[in-house]
């Protein structure tokens, strides 16, 4: 499986070293990396792209609120982008994605993607945004398919996007989740992750 998806992407070989280049000189532009993999049209470039859009304004208003946390916005807005850039290697119908891996391996399945552009901060917040964030003992006792380490979210900027992302689901774009449904969701992996999105629903409003 690994083989077909990396093969494909070895296509954009060429297209991804100028646009490492770009990067050393110039801002990281999502958009143009988001249409390598999703045709532009398609319901998944526009669920991807709506979703995405919408956790990058969450997260930059928490930027705006909180001046004194002296988040990095320009960072923010470019990570936020390609968040769930890996969602494509996925089998997840429901948003038009049919690739052929479970849906949890997305986040670092973007993130291997993302090094490939010499993008490794943005790569973290890709494997550290699922939940709260995983940890090496989370991944190991349930036996996630995952890379045996820990994908917490570290950095403001990682907890930022990780937080924003709760309020919004990629199957239902009109409207932000209550509170109360982030906090049943997150409820039915354990306490330790309701009590993780209070402190930083404390923190970021
Ligand atoms: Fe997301």
């Amino acid at each position: 499986m690994f083989q077909n998806n990396y093969a494909k992407l070895s296509l954009f070989s060429n297209q991804k070293h100028e646009m490492s280049v770009m990067n050393d000189e110039l801002k990281v532009n999502p958009m143009e990396i988001i249409n390598q993999y999703y045709p532009v049209g398609s319901k998944v470039h526009f669920i991807l792209v709506k979703h995405s859009e919408q956790v990058r304004d969450k997260a930059l208003s928490v930027a705006k609120k909180h001046p004194e946390l002296n988040l990095d916005t320009q960072f923010i807005t470019e990570a936020a982008m390609l968040h769930d850039i890996g969602i494509f290697y996925c089998e997840a119908p429901r948003i038009h994605c049919h690739g052929t891996h479970q849906y949890i391996e997305h986040g670092y399945m973007g993130a291997d993607l993302l090094r490939t552009f010499n993008l490794p901060k943005h790569a973290l917040v890709c494997e550290r945004h699922t939940g709260v964030g995983l940890s090496l003992e989370m991944i190991e006792i349930s036996k996630l398919p995952l890379p045996q380490r820990d994908m917490i979210p570290l950095s403001l900027e990682e907890q930022v996007i990780c937080y924003a992302d709760k309020f919004y689901s990629k199957t239902q774009l009109d409207e932000a989740h209550p509170i109360d449904r982030i906090r049943k969701y997150l409820g039915r992996y354990g306490e330790n992750e309701v009590r993780k999105f209070d402190e930083w629903h404390t923190q970021f409003e």
